[in-house]
């Protein structure tokens, strides 16, 4: 199985930590591709509206979008890792999320995001943590992902690992390492179960773009609705 990571820091520090001891549970058994942010994205959105507009190809940064995308597209786990800074997620992953707007379901989303499976992890001095996961679910529950797991950590005595008191490391390790167990059992040749949230969406936008399509039959999100059979019987996920 294949899983891509989104490190929302280049740093070595907890947060990478936390990765690593997620991914030790796979055992060597999976395939995993890393991104590092800023490095792998550096650019950040200029507001162009070409993605949306026209193709997501024409942005000045699709080099870095799309190799992303490639694969996350490819991946059975998407695995979303930063650290709060001032409450919220890292600029860098706000960046690389930002590229990912025409991705949004009232856009384009991929269908291969529908039944996939995510797992966000964040942690924070002492608060941020929940907004900094809010941050990265509000994007993925847009592409289309129904099953996203948070892992949120709160250190409350050090931003240092080695600073930290054994009790506080041992609770950690104890939850971080039962969750990428939990991942590391999953049957990943089946599809995860998409929620009536993620249904309810697509059936919204759904109505969005067959109106969209009666004003302007040229409009881009509704040809890629269209062609897809979404405006039809087809949808993007396999009815259980
Ligand atoms: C710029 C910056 C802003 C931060 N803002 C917060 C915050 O709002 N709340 C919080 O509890 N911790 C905050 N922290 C601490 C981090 O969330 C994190 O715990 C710390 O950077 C350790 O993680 P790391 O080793 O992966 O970098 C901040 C750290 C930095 C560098």
């Amino acid at each position: 199985m294949k899983i891509t990571v989104i490190n929302g820091t280049e740093k070595h520090g907890i947060t990478y930590k936390l990765k690593e001891m997620f991914l030790q549970q796979f055992n060597g058994k999976a395939d995993v591709e890393e991104f590092y942010l800023p490095k792998d994205c550096p650019g950040f959105c200029a507001g162009c509206t070409q993605c949306f507009l026209k193709d997501q190809h024409l942005c000045k940064d699709a080099e870095y979008v799309q190799k992303i995308e490639r694969s996350m597209l490819d991946a059975d786990l998407l695995l979303f890792t930063s650290p709060a800074y001032v409450m919220h997620t890292t600029g860098a992953m706000k960046a690389m999320l930002d590229h990912f707007g025409y991705r949004w379901m009232p856009h384009r989303p991929a269908k291969e995001m529908f039944g996939k499976r995510a797992v966000i992890i964040t942690q924070c001095l002492g608060a941020g943590d929940k907004s900094a996961a809010k941050d990265i679910k509000d994007s993925l529950s847009w592409w289309g992902v129904s099953y996203i797991k948070k892992c949120k950590f709160k250190l409350m005595s050090d931003i240092v690992w080695d600073r930290l008191a054994e009790k506080k490391k041992n609770e950690i390790t104890k939850k971080i390492t039962s969750t990428g167990r939990k991942f590391a059992d999953i049957d990943y040749g089946k599809p995860a179960h998409v929620n009536l949230m993620t249904k309810a969406k697509f059936y919204m936008v759904r109505m969005l773009q067959t109106d969209l399509g009666k004003k302007d039959p040229e409009y881009t999100d509704y040809k890629y609705w269209k062609s897809n059979g979404w405006l039809d019987k087809v949808r993007p996920w396999k009815e259980s």
